[in-house]
């Protein structure tokens, strides 16, 4: 399948499910602390400098309203418009967008902080590399990036692909996901991985990675 038919029909598959997802999903979020641990850590690196916080595949809307909630001023941006209409009209306050994650319509360097909550699971591992140079390119130095992923536990390899509900799906290995941030610029701050007995559906473990842009120190 060819890059624009991938997304083609990631896009057709979340139109599809969009209505049932915005029921079942929030809730779940919400429900399970575990889901949601990395995201005051988050939010208190986010506001110790302050700015924009883009919520990268968004879908309904739920996180970017959660990082709302704790005061941090954030929008939605998703492939899906139908995911995007119901995030507006869910959370008719907040701002959200139709857009694909590797080419952000947003200026360099303008955000303070990228949310990406099982948004990168539908991206093919070749493309990783290019969507953490978009990550890059939008946010300031010093700006945080945090993703959340199915994570495969072996480190000899990026990326299993499964057999998601919506779409093709991969889970992938949280060190080596580090390294390809680290090419980018991005270094990792830390990381959580939630262990696989906590997933009785698929029994894989889950990856939060908190991940910085350098500041560039100036020589005189
Ligand atoms: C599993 S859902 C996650 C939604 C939400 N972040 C959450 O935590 O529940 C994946 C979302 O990513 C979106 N998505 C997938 N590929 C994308 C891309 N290349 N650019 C923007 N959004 C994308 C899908 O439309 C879908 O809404």
């Amino acid at each position: 399948m060819t890059e624009p038919d991938l997304l083609t029909a990631t896009r057709a598959a979340y139109d599809a499910v969009a209505p049932r997802y915005a029921e079942d999903i929030p809730e779940r979020y919400h429900s399970n602390p575990l889901n949601h641990a990395m995201i005051p850590v988050f939010v208190e690196l986010i506001k110790t400098r302050g700015g924009l916080v883009a919520d990268v595949g968004c879908g309904p809307g739920h996180v970017t309203a959660h990082l709302h909630s704790l005061g941090v001023t954030a929008f939605g941006v998703d492939l899906s418009p139908e995911m995007i209409g119901l995030a507006r009209s869910l959370h008719p306050e907040l701002r959200f967008e139709v857009g694909v994650m590797d080419a952000l319509k947003v200026e360099d360097a303008a955000l303070a902080g990228v949310l990406a909550n099982y948004s990168i699971i539908h991206t093919p591992p070749e493309r990783l590399s290019e969507t953490f140079a978009e990550f890059h390119r939008v946010l300031a130095p010093g700006g945080h990036l945090l993703l959340g992923f199915p994570a495969y536990d072996d480190a000899t390899k990026l990326a299993e692909s499964f057999d998601h509900v919506v779409s093709l799906a991969y889970r992938y290995s949280p060190g080596r996901i580090a390294e390809l941030l680290l090419s980018a610029g991005l270094t990792e701050v830390a990381r959580l991985v939630v262990s696989p007995d906590e997933d009785p559906k698929r029994g894989f473990p889950q990856a939060y990675l908190l991940a910085r842009r350098a500041i560039v120190a100036h020589v005189d």
